[in-house]
């Protein structure tokens, strides 16, 4: 039976509409930025545990949950379903359904969160609940034929009425079957939306991943004793199937976002004579490859390691010097996936080429992110080359803000990078539809002011 998706698209445009009227723009001015900072919870993290600790059996505490548009959709998503989340004496607690989800009532709202939905299609395709999910206008533009194609292998029922295979879905799952999964492409996402469906499952469900991508779904599992396996790009996952799934809370503490880190990280390091450390940074090595590519192009940093505990967390000390060009490609890619618009702009200011190949991941992103920064950058008059999977950015470069107004085009990470790039740059830039900055980082102004910058 294929599922109904009959209202979902006048529900979906309800929300873009409401959207629209919030939209805020931003004048930002060019500063040296220095000194030090903390960031916000992890997302990616974050949200993981809002997931896993709303199906635990018990009650979570949970220190250093973001308190970002998409971990709170994430979390209100949970609550739909049955699980109850209360916020206490700064600490966040997560009572459990104890693997028993209920039907939401209304479509879950996951904002612009990639991540909220596509591992959450996971888990409720394999609690057999029927629910749809809408997003704003960015999340309805992403793909998600690639989460419904290894779920339908597993028994679930995916519609996707969106132009295409996007959102609005409706999801009918219950009674899967384990398999043997291929990923596609490098996706956490993707491998993580198949291993929380597979733990409901009858029998094993395996992932293979064609390059190394963040393992936080793994790590949290291991910390929550279920049982995984991992031989190296291949993991595996028991599912319990008609026993349903049974796993006891705990407490867990979300480190600082290293990629929220590394708009602080690049404003610094290309800027010789600056100074900054950043405090309480989660320093999973899937997630760090920016410091590599840092040192790489001349960038002094030092990282020191205050809790060495599951993921090392810990403290970085950046100090700006002139920059050299580099290749980012490979492996590397996925452990700095999100940074890459960053590292652009780094690019810009660096001597020489510095090249991004590999990504073209980075077009399906909040936006298209690979034609977003070159155009972005040519605002500047950055000497940049488009590619399909990536770009060349020729530099350095004397940046000047442009007569134009930049838009974010609803991207955190697209408004952050043109925020950090007009601090090295001549003059007041506006960047229109700043909203969206408060999906992963809502103090990103008020440290930029922090740290000497100046917005109005
Ligand atoms: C994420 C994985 C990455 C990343 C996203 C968060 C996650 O996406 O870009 O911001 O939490 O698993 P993909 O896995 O789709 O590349």
């Amino acid at each position: 039976m294929k599922p109904e998706t009959g209202n979902l698209n006048k529900e979906a445009s309800k929300t873009d509409q409401s959207k629209t009227k919030n939209r805020k723009s931003k004048r930002v001015y060019p500063a040296k930025l220095e000194g030090s900072v903390s960031v916000p919870g992890d997302k990616s993290i974050s949200q993981r545990v809002a997931m896993l600790a709303s199906l635990a059996d018990g009650t979570s505490k949970v220190t250093g949950y973001l308190m970002g548009e998409d971990a709170k959709s994430t979390l209100s998503a949970m609550e739909q379903m049955g699980a109850k989340a209360e916020f206490k004496d700064d600490a966040l607690y997560i009572t459990g359904v104890a693997g028993k989800l209920q039907q939401p009532a209304e479509p879950l709202n996951m904002g612009n969160s990639g991540t909220g939905t596509r591992l959450l299609a996971g888990i409720v395709a394999g609690a057999g609940v029927e629910a749809s999910m809408i997003g704003d206008d960015s999340l309805s533009s992403r793909p998600m034929g690639r989460i419904r194609h290894p779920l339908e292998q597993m028994g679930a029922s995916i519609g996707l009425t969106g132009k295409k295979g996007t959102l609005p879905m409706m999801i009918m799952g219950g009674n899967l079957k384990g398999i043997g999964y291929l990923l596609p492409m490098a996706s956490a996402q993707v491998k993580s939306c198949v291993l929380l469906a597979g733990l409901f499952a009858e029998g094993k469900t395996t992932v293979v991943e064609p390059r190394p991508t963040r393992d936080h779904t793994e790590k949290l599992f291991q910390a929550l004793d279920i049982p995984i396996e991992i031989n190296g790009l291949e993991i595996s996952v028991q599912g319990t199937g008609k026993d349903g799934v049974h796993f006891q809370a705990r407490d867990f503490t979300v480190p600082g976002d290293f990629s929220s880190a590394a708009f602080w990280i690049v404003a610094v390091a290309a800027r010789p004579g600056a100074e900054l450390v950043i405090e309480n940074v989660g320093l999973n090595p899937r997630r760090t490859a920016l410091l590599d590519v840092m040192k790489r192009m001349g960038a002094d940093i030092e990282v020191t390691v205050t809790e060495a505990k599951g993921d090392p967390i810990g403290n970085i000390r950046v100090r700006g010097a002139q920059l050299q060009g580099t290749v980012i490609e490979g492996d590397e890619i996925p452990n700095l996936i999100d940074e890459i618009p960053i590292i652009c702009v780094a690019g810009a200011l660096a001597e020489g080429q510095t090249e991004v190949r590999d990504a073209a991941e980075l077009r399906v992103k909040e936006s298209d992110r690979i034609a977003e920064m070159v155009k972005n950058l040519k605002l500047f008059g950055v000497q940049v080359e488009e590619k399909e999977d990536g770009m060349v950015v020729t530099g350095p470069n004397r940046l000047v803000t442009p007569d134009a107004v930049i838009d974010s085009h609803g991207d955190h990470r697209i408004a952050m990078s043109a925020a950090i790039l007009n601090s090295f740059a001549t003059g007041p830039i506006t960047i229109d539809q700043v909203d969206c900055v408060d999906t992963s980082y809502p103090e990103f102004w008020q440290h930029l002011e922090q740290l000497g910058g100046k917005t109005n």
